[in-house]
């Protein structure tokens, strides 16, 4: 079922409330086998399972890439429905911000690196969206793929923050066979950004292998240079962070769980990708 409007969301959900676990994939849509993986695991964790398609524009810090984002909603419902979803939420720019939306969140350390750090308002954005969608559907179970790592941290943030019921539950990064982490931007790249676009991860496998062998800044040197000798990639940032507080580590020693993450220009294609390094 495909449902606009907020009002009726709310009053199908209704009826399903008491009984049944809701489990809630958010999206903004041009969906892959990276969004149809967290449906189904929603699918094998929940009784209803609802997802939204809304391109949200508060967390566009780019005019241009708000503009470009890829919108395929005929097709997204189809594959959807195959994947299991019960309810599908498309709502318009109106539904979900009735009055624009002015709350600035405060995630202290956690949104001034990496994606908060380029991409300044970003997650507020994000909190913003994620923070209505959870009112209205108000899921036991919200399903958030690691693919973008930092987003996921941060909304673990805000539902602690909020006081929230619910559960977040992470799901691993989908790949295309070379590797590629699945993107909808993927589809906004050339046939030859496309073709060298899959260095990024091989290149955090190997540095994956070198953890043992070398230092956190000489690693964090390597792959940005391995990187950037390819003639189509630019290294926006490559940071070796604590897996839980996000903050760029300098020892081998300082954090139980590390996490190597990078952000890779195609021009003027912007790739996000991360692996765990310990
Ligand atoms: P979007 O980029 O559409 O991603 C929706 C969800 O799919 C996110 O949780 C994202 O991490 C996950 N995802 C994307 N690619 C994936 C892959 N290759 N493997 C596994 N999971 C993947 O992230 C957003 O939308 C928005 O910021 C949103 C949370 C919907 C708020 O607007």
């Amino acid at each position: 079922m495909v449902i606009t409007s907020a009002t009726n969301l709310v009053q199908e959900l209704a009826s399903f409330r008491e009984r049944k676990t809701i489990g809630f994939v958010p999206t903004m849509g041009a969906l892959h086998e990276g969004h149809l993986s967290l449906v189904r695991q929603a699918k094998a964790g929940s009784d209803v399972v609802v997802v939204s398609i809304f391109v949200n524009p508060t967390q566009f810090n780019n005019p241009e890439d708000l503009k470009n984002y890829p919108r395929e909603p005929e097709a997204d419902i189809k594959k959807l429905k195959l994947a299991g979803a019960d309810i599908i939420f498309t709502p318009t720019e109106k539904e979900i911000y009735p009055e624009p939306d002015t709350r600035i969140f405060d995630f202290g350390a956690m949104d001034k690196v990496m994606e908060g750090f380029y991409r300044p308002g970003h997650f507020n954005g994000v909190a913003q969206v994620v923070k209505r969608l959870f009112r209205l559907v108000q899921p036991q179970l919200a399903f958030f793929g690691e693919k973008d790592f930092q987003q996921l941290a941060i909304i673990k943030a805000l539902t602690a923050q909020e006081q929230l019921p619910l559960h977040i539950v992470a799901c691993p990064t989908v790949r295309e066979p070379d590797g590629l982490a699945m993107s909808s931007r993927n589809l906004l790249l050339s046939a030859t950004q496309r073709a060298h676009a899959p260095l990024i991860y091989k290149t955090l496998q190997e540095a994956f292998g070198k953890v043992n062998s070398t230092t956190v800044p000489a690693l964090k040197k390597w792959v940005q240079t391995t990187i950037d000798a390819n003639p189509v990639l630019e290294t926006e940032y490559a940071e070796i962070v604590d897996a839980h507080s996000l903050q760029p580590i300098t020892e081998w020693n300082e954090a139980d769980s590390i996490q190597l993450c990078i952000a890779v220009y195609a021009h003027p294609i912007r790739l996000i990708d991360n692996i765990k390094l310990k």
